[in-house]
């Protein structure tokens, strides 16, 4: 399993791997505009040509020390295996290397799955982890199709170098 930032053709694979998983799934041209101006703060995870797991996110215009998170998705088959800890890794070392100092992203209240890969992630980096109420169902569409759950914003930081990066 190679990890990489994506390029153009690994929208339409993105978009696919996005409606396989449960999450809120974006428009085709949401994932292939991602691949052109956020690649350098995404990632694919490839097995042979077939892409099993993606991360997207940017730098917050009006925060430029944070990332924000904005989707994480590995294919079924390939959970349990750190996959997505590869992938935040890769990601961590890259942001710290820019001089990014906390990682945010929204989760869930039932996503024990994504709850565990950000706990996980900030354990291992030795950094503080803050969960706060940041969206309630009024901030989404009501009416239409199953309401929109709460999103409660995680912020980790700071973030440093790895050990490895230090060895
Ligand atoms: C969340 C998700 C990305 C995790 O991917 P994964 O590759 O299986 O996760 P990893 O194997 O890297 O596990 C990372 C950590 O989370 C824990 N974890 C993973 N899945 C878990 C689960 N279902 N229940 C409890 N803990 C879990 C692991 O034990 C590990 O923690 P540890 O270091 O303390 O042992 C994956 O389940 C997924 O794609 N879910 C659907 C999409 C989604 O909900 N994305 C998040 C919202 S944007």
């Amino acid at each position: 399993m190679r990890l990489a930032h994506p390029s153009l053709e690994d929208g339409p694979h993105m978009w696919r791997l996005a409606g396989a998983t449960g999450m809120d799934v974006n428009s085709p041209y949401a994932y292939t505009l991602w691949c052109r101006d956020f690649a350098s703060t995404s990632v694919v995870a490839r097995d042979g040509d077939r892409v099993i797991a993606y991360v997207t996110g940017y730098a917050r215009p009006d925060s430029p020390d944070t990332y924000f998170l904005w989707q994480v998705a590995v294919d079924p088959d390939y959970r349990g295996r750190r996959l997505a800890r590869r992938m935040l890794d890769f990601i961590g070392d890259r942001i710290a290397a820019r001089g990014l100092r906390h990682l945010e992203a929204t989760v869930t209240p039932d996503n024990t799955a994504s709850r565990a890969l950000f706990a996980s992630f900030a354990r291992d980096r030795g950094a503080q982890i803050i969960w706060s109420p940041l969206f309630t169902r009024e901030h989404f569409p009501a009416g239409e199709g199953a309401p929109h759950e709460p999103e409660d914003l995680v912020r980790i930081g700071p973030l440093g170098p790895t050990e490895e990066a230090h060895a």
